[in-house]
């Protein structure tokens, strides 16, 4: 079997559905159940049987030990994290727990676990770490988009903690030997996705006839993969990609944010029209995040050279399919949008 951590969130979730489809094969699912988990999107598989949920910490080191004990994985997909920038500049400590400590407690329980395997199951395992392009900092509008050789220059708490994590990662795969491949994947988008991020709050808020506020002159650029389309990526990392090696994971989609925004008010405005007018009317320009990247873009080539994996979704089916899916789960968003998520939207946006 294989283990994952965070797969009650928004990607871990669909990487849990996408893997028990694709591939079949057993799941230990380690989660601590944060704000951003939701074991409502894993609600399908309650039945099932090849799926064993955990809530637990991945800065337990005990309870790490314990299951890799029982279970005795062949790879773990490292996706648990605090994810998103808004949060981290509120409060970064979590970011710092999780995202570093946490992956250290990860890395060091992994190589507790693997150096005691005989030859083949230590030749075989691997450590899958699953990162952002936003440790590689902010492009200029004219740099050439970002290959895995590009230096580290994280802004914010969060990048930075990402990084962080990329370097303990790197580092116990040179030092020890641990089977690591890391990958660095753009904005993912789809099913699932907690509506604090930017496709999701802009859809559940035009549904709620509430304002789509854009940070600052909403000119900041971002590369959009399908989040199904990461899922394969990092099938086809486990199954193939080199040990310590990295691939950096894209769209080959750069969009600026308003465009984002416009898209789907007029996806709206044909599947779900407003009778008081456009959605458009409810685009509001607030004040920007400190420290806001300006550009980010990914050269996803070399995962295409070594590994044949390409996006099969382009922005416009994938965007499509998203604001679909929304429009047909109004009880899931609904679940969501209780306690936690309340207190954060009062948090972030009042003063702004
Ligand atoms: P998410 O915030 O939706 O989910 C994170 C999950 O991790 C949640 O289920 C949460 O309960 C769990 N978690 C948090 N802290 C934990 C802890 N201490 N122990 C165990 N579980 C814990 O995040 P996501 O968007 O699904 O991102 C998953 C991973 O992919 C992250 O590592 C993130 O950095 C990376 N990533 C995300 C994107 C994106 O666009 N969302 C893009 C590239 C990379
Ligand atoms: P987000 O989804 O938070 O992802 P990230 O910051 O990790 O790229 O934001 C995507 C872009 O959208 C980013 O440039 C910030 C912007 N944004 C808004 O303009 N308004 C919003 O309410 C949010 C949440 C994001």
């Amino acid at each position: 079997m294989i283990l994952v951590t965070g797969g009650a969130g928004f990607i871990g979730g669909n990487f849990v559905l996408d893997w028990l489809e694709a591939v079949g094969e057993p799941i230990l699912n380690l989660d601590k159940l944060t704000y951003a988990g939701n074991l409502e999107t894993l609600a399908s598989l309650k039945q099932d049987q090849r799926h064993v949920f955990v809530q637990g910490d991945i800065c337990d080191r005990g309870l790490l030990d314990q299951l890799l004990a029982e279970y005795r994985p062949r790879a773990i997909i490292h996706f648990a994290a605090e994810s998103h920038v808004d949060r981290s500049i509120h409060g970064p400590g979590e970011f710092i727990r999780t995202n570093v400590e946490g992956t250290y407690a990860l890395l060091e329980a992994a190589r507790a676990y693997w150096s005691k395997l005989e030859d083949a199951g230590r030749a075989a395992f691997r450590f899958h770490h699953v990162s952002t392009d936003e440790v590689y900092g902010s492009l200029g509008p004219n740099d050439p988009p970002f290959a895995e050789t590009h230096p580290y220059e994280p802004n914010s708490p969060y990048s930075a903690s990402k990084a962080s994590s990329d370097h303990l990662a790197r580092a116990w795969h040179h030092t020890y030997g641990l089977p690591v491949v890391t990958t660095n994947c753009s904005n993912n988008y789809g099913p699932y996705h907690f509506p604090e991020k930017l496709i999701p709050l802009m859809i559940v808020n035009a549904l709620a006839g509430r304002p789509l506020p854009i940070y600052g002159d909403g000119r900041n650029v971002r590369d959009w993969l399908y989040v199904g389309d990461h899922c394969a990526a990092i099938r086809a990392v486990l199954a193939g990609g080199r040990e310590g090696e990295t691939y950096n994971v894209g769209g080959w989609n750069e969009k600026p944010n308003v465009e984002i925004v416009q898209t789907i008010c007029t996806l709206l405005d044909e599947l779900r029209p407003d009778p008081a007018g456009p959605y458009a009317r409810l685009i509001t320009y607030v004040k920007d995040r400190p420290g806001h990247d300006r550009r980010y873009a990914i050269d996803a080539r070399k995962i295409e050279r070594e590994l044949g994996w390409r996006p099969a979704e382009t922005f416009e089916t994938g965007i499509r399919k998203t604001v679909e899916w929304y429009l047909a789960n109004p009880g899931w968003v609904a679940n969501v949008q209780s306690g936690a998520y309340r207190d954060w939207v009062v948090v972030n946006y009042t003063a702004r």
